[in-house]
């Protein structure tokens, strides 16, 4: 096969803002043929607006007439979604977080190797320049082995007021599985994967509880507000590693700042922007890249890798049992924030 037909499940906001016109700049290997949504006036708008062949209003007859899908719906639908369009024969990229809970997860994977067909999650932050110079860093060894991870995915009163963002019932929860995830997700890939040992969790829904709020970011009602918008953790892995982590869409902090810094034995490394950090000649020793201009974007490149996987001429970047684990991190994470006890992994 040399070109790969696509279908799109959910045409919101991330169908529509990344996903169709990245796939849709991929003309040569990838045809969008068809969308659907349970609305099925916006499944018509977007299919004409984007120039997509069909609009239908059942996954099942979309599955039909493709080899893959996108699934772009809330959170609580990925894992049936994606199960059904597995057993259909297609090939799946899910949004982030791939499902609400673990066991979710182990049934799209389980879909996945039943059907021989690839399944893999929207974790873009990979994808991005600094990301990928920094996944070269490591793999080359340049801070040696990593000891701490220190993780910052800090918003200033920047809850996302449309879409279903705050609606638990839709998402699972707020803050953590929303933004959090993709820190973790990119943390873990960094850190080749290590297994979690332990991890003590607080998620808080305080901020944005009080009335007359100061958002930047559209309005939403305080008194229904029943996500986390501030959440700390601290977790252990069997290799020795710690990481300190924090997420939050609302803090009372200077300003917004995404952080991601690893120090390791031989050095150190931030990707927010990609430096490192080392000691040699006798003198302290930092070193920062340029990214160029030019540059294609994250989403245009998670699409480029699940077209080019799907026909054979890659390896999928984000693979199922390592979103898997960042779920089972965020699942650990409100766990022990309800128990007040930490939640021990066993293998
Ligand atoms: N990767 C990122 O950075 C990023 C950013 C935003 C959203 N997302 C994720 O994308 C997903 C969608 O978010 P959004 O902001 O686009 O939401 P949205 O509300 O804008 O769009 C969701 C669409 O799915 C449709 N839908 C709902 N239930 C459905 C079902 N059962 N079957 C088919 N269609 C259904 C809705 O009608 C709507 O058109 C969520 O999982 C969210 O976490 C990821």
């Amino acid at each position: 096969m040399t070109h790969l037909k696509m279908g799109v499940i959910g045409v919101g906001g991330i169908a529509q803002d990344r996903h169709i016109p990245s796939f849709k700049r991929l003309s040569d290997t990838v045809e969008l043929t068809a969308v659907q949504d349970v609305n099925q006036e916006r499944a018509q708008e977007v299919a004409k607006r984007f120039e997509i062949p069909h609009a239908f209003s059942e996954y099942e007859d979309l599955f039909k007439q493709v080899d893959a899908v996108t699934i772009c719906t809330p959170n609580k639908f990925h894992s049936s979604i994606a199960v059904a369009a597995l057993e259909a024969g297609c090939h799946v990229l899910c949004e982030k977080p791939m499902a609400i809970t673990s066991k979710e997860c182990q049934e799209m994977i389980d879909a996945a190797e039943r059907n021989d067909r690839l399944l893999s999650i929207a974790y873009h932050f990979r994808y991005s320049p600094e990301a990928q110079l920094a996944k070269k860093a490591m793999d080359h060894e340049e801070i040696g082995d990593p000891l701490v991870t220190r993780v910052q995915a800090m918003r200033r009163r920047k809850v996302p007021g449309w879409g279903v963002f705050t609606n638990k019932d839709l998402q699972g929860g707020g803050s953590l599985i929303d933004f959090g995830c993709h820190l973790l997700d990119l943390a873990l890939w960094l850190l080749d994967d290590p297994e979690p040992v332990e991890v003590m969790g607080k998620a808080y829904n305080r901020l944005s509880k009080t009335p007359d709020q100061v958002n930047d970011w559209g309005a939403f009602d305080h008194e229904t507000f029943n996500v986390d918008d501030h959440v700390t953790s601290y977790i252990t892995f069997s290799n020795g590693l710690s990481m300190q982590f924090e997420c939050s869409w609302a803090a009372n902090i200077k300003e917004d700042h995404t952080t991601l810094s690893i120090s390791g034995v031989d050095g150190g490394l931030s990707v927010y922007p990609f430096e490192l950090y080392q000691a040699k000649y006798g003198a302290l020793w930092d070193s920062s890249a340029k990214i160029r201009e030019g540059e294609p974007d994250a989403g245009l490149v998670q699409a480029k890798n699940f077209v080019d996987s799907c026909l054979g001429q890659d390896e999928l970047i984000v693979k199922p049992e390592q979103a898997m684990k960042v779920t089972q991190l965020i699942e650990a994470i409100y766990k022990s924030s309800e128990t007040g006890k930490s939640v021990t992994f066993t293998k």
